[in-house]
């Protein structure tokens, strides 16, 4: 008998996957990414020592446990090894522990090249990629142009495809975006070296997870980005260049939705957003700075200071469609411990009418202006709660108000960076068939 999660951001990323899914994968075997690359920053904090991942799984600091790269993820394999490498140096054996897709992308300098000359040329109307090449990367795979993790190790067939990408790419490059060209001959030489490294970490990642679900062995799916970042469902063309909701968990990996057997979202207690786009609920002044500087809102990847505003029910509950979730985590609740009333966004204003759903054109979901309810906030701490009787009633009734809202119970608190800083009303793998007392132990 086994069991699965996948963990999915449901607002704009950074929701706090990283920390849910190191917890996670304590009772797990396997964990695995499945779309996106290292525009993904996920930050973990254990015993104090605090660690951001970006294209690892965020259970690769377990030992025993697998951290597989899918087919769905485009990969930079100098930001892979330097990521590996960084972990190795700490002394934590990370390469023991690694499997990466014969299918993944590999995303390339000219990825990048193009990515941030792209930007530039937008100006005011930049998209505020992270600038790691992660859309053209995502381009090359859809056009059938894009150098799979495979096509390494086949070294003429190799030298062929990059040289024609690459004269493709230097073309758009130079006469384009007026941006120097990138010598192939060096591409390729870093790309052989740096593959003879990952050579041994090279599988069917598909095959080895069916043999582990198979095994009865539990396996983490960790989202990267979140629900309101999809290329088909979030804010287009406001979001990242993969599909960041719970159904790329399967494609993503070499696996059927049938392995997908507990869907947990996770939400911050309020929202965020880090680049442009629609933010209905975005305070630039009041609550926002007060939000960005206790949640020390700053992105993970670039740096960036991320915007902020208070949650928005109307993108959380499209998230709790577009992902089938059968759980919420909600993070950062200690952020809010200072408020007198903290708001909830239920619906949109837009031309008069009252929107529960949120309109599909940017520029109208830009002029919605949000209707609120208003909840008494609790003014005391929170911070490192972990018992839901513990709680101030106020955080009870905020919490609780929200799943009503939203109609899936939230059964996960987290209330400090800690791993172990969680509330645990219901755990994910309870329903697991092969629970035992030893997890259960773990869970308390
Ligand atoms: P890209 O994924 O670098 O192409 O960026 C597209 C959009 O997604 C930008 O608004 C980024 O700020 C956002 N984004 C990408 N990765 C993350 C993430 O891990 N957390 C939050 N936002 C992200």
């Amino acid at each position: 008998m086994s069991f699965s999660v996948v963990v999915i951001g449901t607002q704009w990323g950074d929701e706090g996957k990283g920390k849910v899914v190191d917890w996670l994968t304590q009772q797990a075997q396997g964990v695995v990414r499945f779309q996106g690359g290292h525009n993904a920053g996920h930050t973990l904090v254990i015993e104090g020592e605090r660690s951001v991942l970006h294209l690892l799984p965020s259970g690769v600091l377990h030992e025993g446990v697998v951290s597989f790269l899918g087919n769905g993820m485009v990969v930079s394999l100098p930001d892979l090894l330097s990521e590996i490498d960084a972990l190795l140096a700490r002394g934590i054996p990370v390469d023991r522990r690694i499997r990466i897709s014969e299918a993944c992308q590999v995303l390339l300098p000219y990825h990048i090249a193009l990515d941030q000359a792209r930007e530039k040329r937008r100006g005011h109307a930049a998209i505020g990629t992270t600038g790691r090449g992660i859309g053209p990367a995502y381009e090359d795979k859809v056009a059938r142009r894009g150098l799979r993790v495979v096509d390494l190790f086949t070294p003429q067939r190799l030298e062929a495809q990059l040289f024609e990408l690459a004269e493709y790419h230097n073309f758009v490059l130079s006469r384009y975006y007026e941006q120097p060209e990138i010598d192939p001959k060096v591409v390729l030489a870093d790309l052989v070296s740096l593959s003879e490294r990952i050579q041994p970490w090279v599988c069917d990642v598909g095959a080895a997870l069916a043999q582990m679900h198979a095994d009865g062995q539990r396996l983490v799916f960790e989202g990267a980005q979140g629900a309101a970042l999809d290329i088909d469902h979030g804010t287009y063309p406001f979001v990242t260049s993969s599909n960041t909701t719970a159904a790329q968990a399967a494609s993503g990996t070499g696996l059927g939705p049938g392995y997908l057997e507990h869907i947990l979202g996770v939400t911050k207690a309020y929202a965020t957003r880090v680049g442009s786009g629609p933010f209905p609920t975005e305070l630039l002044e009041g609550a926002g700075p007060v939000l960005a500087e206790r949640g020390q809102e700053r992105g993970a990847t670039t740096g960036r200071p991320r915007r902020c505003g208070w949650l928005d029910v109307v993108a959380l509950r499209h998230s709790v469609q577009v992902n089938s979730l059968t759980s919420l985590c909600l993070t950062k609740l200690d952020v809010l411990d200072v408020f007198e009333t903290i708001k909830i966004c239920t619906a949109y204003r837009h031309e008069g009418q009252v929107l529960l759903r949120a309109p599909i054109q940017v520029d109208h979901l830009n002029a919605c202006v949000p209707i609120y309810e208003e909840l008494p906030g609790w003014k005391s701490s929170t911070a490192g709660c972990c018992d839901w009787r513990a709680l101030p009633e106020a955080a009870q009734r905020y919490i609780e108000r929200i799943a009503e809202l939203v109609g899936v119970p939230i059964t996960l608190i987290s209330t400090a960076p800690d791993r172990e800083a969680f509330i645990v009303r219901s755990h994910p793998f309870q329903d697991a068939p092969s629970l035992t007392e030893t997890v259960l132990d773990v869970c308390e």
